[in-house]
Order: structure tokens, then sequence, then C-alpha cells
């Protein structure tokens, strides 16, 4: 059953069985030229969204948290072309697609989990797409903790990810599990190659719990964009 690999060295996730099927129906669709809605719909529009999220301001010195093929650093390079971007992710197939593609002299990638210490910074910017779903609630946590130590004052975080309920979420994966889906531990990293979303308002509240000003600047459905600014004169 073809599948979207979060990480390509391993089995495909609940997401990306979603994404396969919402790909399948678009194709299906294109010659009655019916539009069926999907919640994958919100995927691209939620890239734009994180990007709209860093126009306000210049940033020089970002992060792209599970930078994956560089699906978002490419469009933040738009917005900020004299940045540079430190890119992170454990899977070195998603990290080869996103050296093919970004400039060399902009974006340096580094192989590593989202548990390992974050690349040195400090950066202005940090942002992560569709990455942190994958941590259990401890692991996010701690990582918005690295964040903003990474972070210099009045830095900012952006996260687009899928927020809602985990149990609501384990019901879609147990019924796709159901249907030739598995969720199994990663090969890349050691990480376990899980969707494991939590709620969009508890990880406001850890963010703001953090010292970081808060702000939802897109939602749709499970899919969220948080803009998180630390304050200027440190965690507050
Ligand atoms: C759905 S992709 C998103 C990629 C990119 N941010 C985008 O929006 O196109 C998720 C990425 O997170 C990475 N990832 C997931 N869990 C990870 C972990 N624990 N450590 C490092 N990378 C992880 C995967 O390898 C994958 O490249």
């Amino acid at each position: 059953m073809p599948g979207w690999h979060d990480q390509d060295d391993g089995p495909p996730t609940a997401l990306g069985l979603l994404r396969s099927r919402f790909l399948a129906a678009r194709r299906s669709d294109r010659g009655t030229g019916a539009r069926r809605p999907s919640a994958m719909d919100g995927y691209g529009e939620m890239h734009l969204a994180l990007v709209d999220a860093t126009r306000d301001r210049s940033f020089r010195h970002i992060l792209d948290i599970g930078i994956g093929t560089g699906t978002t650093s490419r469009k933040i390079l738009v917005v900020h072309p004299n940045a540079t971007i430190v890119g992170v992710d454990s899977s070195r197939l998603n990290l080869e697609a996103a050296a093919a593609c970004l400039p060399p002299e902009q974006v340096r990638l580094v192989r590593a989990g989202l548990k390992d210490p974050l690349p040195q910074g400090p950066y202005d910017l940090v942002v992560s797409a569709l990455a942190i779903h994958h941590l259990e609630t401890p692991a996010k946590m701690s990582l918005f903790g690295r964040i903003s130590d990474a972070l210099i004052p009045g830095g900012r975080f952006v996260l687009g990810d899928v927020m809602r309920d985990p149990r609501r979420f384990e019901r879609v994966r147990r019924s796709l599990r159901g249907r030739g889906n598995r969720d199994e531990p990663g090969v890349d990293a050691g990480h376990p190659l899980k969707d494991q979303p939590d709620l969009l308002e508890d990880q406001v509240a850890w963010l703001a719990s953090m010292g970081f000003r808060t702000t939802v600047s897109w939602q749709r459905d499970a899919l969220a964009v948080v803009i998180a600014d630390k304050a200027v004169g440190g965690v507050g």
C-alpha cells in the first residue's frame, strides 16, 4: 500500500496514510471535477500560515526542527533571503532530499533526534512544521524548554503541527491500523515513529508557563500554527 513516509526509512504513519488517501481521492476526483474536502487540505495552508507568522520582521539566524525534505525552510528563505538556517532531522534520506534543494551556503543540515541537544544557537527564529507531534508529552515539554534556551531574548518560535485530543487521534490510528497501517519504531535514530499529538491549549499553556507570549495565528481542524515570542528580557 503506498504511503507517505515521514521518515523514508520507516513504515508509513497514520498521517502518511491519511495523506496518501487524500492524494488518491484528489486524483480520482480530477475526472469529475468534484472536489472532496479533506483534513489534508490544511497542510499547504498551514505551511503558508507558518511562514506568514515570520513576515512582520527580519530574521537572520533560524533553526528548523524536523526540517524533513526542506519544505518549510525553502518558503522561509523566500521571505528572509539573507537568513542562515540550521535544519535538524533524524532521517538521512529526508536530509539528503533537503540538501538537494536548499542553498548550501545558507543552510546547514544536522542529523539528530529531537530529544538530543539542539544545534548550538543562538537563534532569533525557531520553526517546526509537522514534526513535534511525533514526541510524547514530556519530550515535547522538554523540547520547548530547549527551544526557549536556544532563542535570543525577543526571539520567536513558530510551531505548525497536528494538535488535538490524543484519545480521538488514537481512534483514527486504530482504524488505520486495521487497514494495514503499523506504527513501529523508526530505524533511523531509534525514535518511535508515532503520531502523538497533544491538545493545542495544553501546548499553548506550556509555552506560556515558560515565559512565551503566545498567539494562535491559524487553525484548521487538527492543524494549528502557534506564535510564541520570548520575552525581550529573557523568560519572565
Ligand atoms: C512530516 S515531516 C515534516 C517535514 C517538514 N518540517 C515539512 O513540513 O515538510 C516530519 C519530519 O520530522 C522528522 N522527525 C520525526 N520525529 C523525529 C525525531 N524524534 N527526531 C528527529 N526527527 C524527527 C521526520 O524524520 C520527518 O522528516
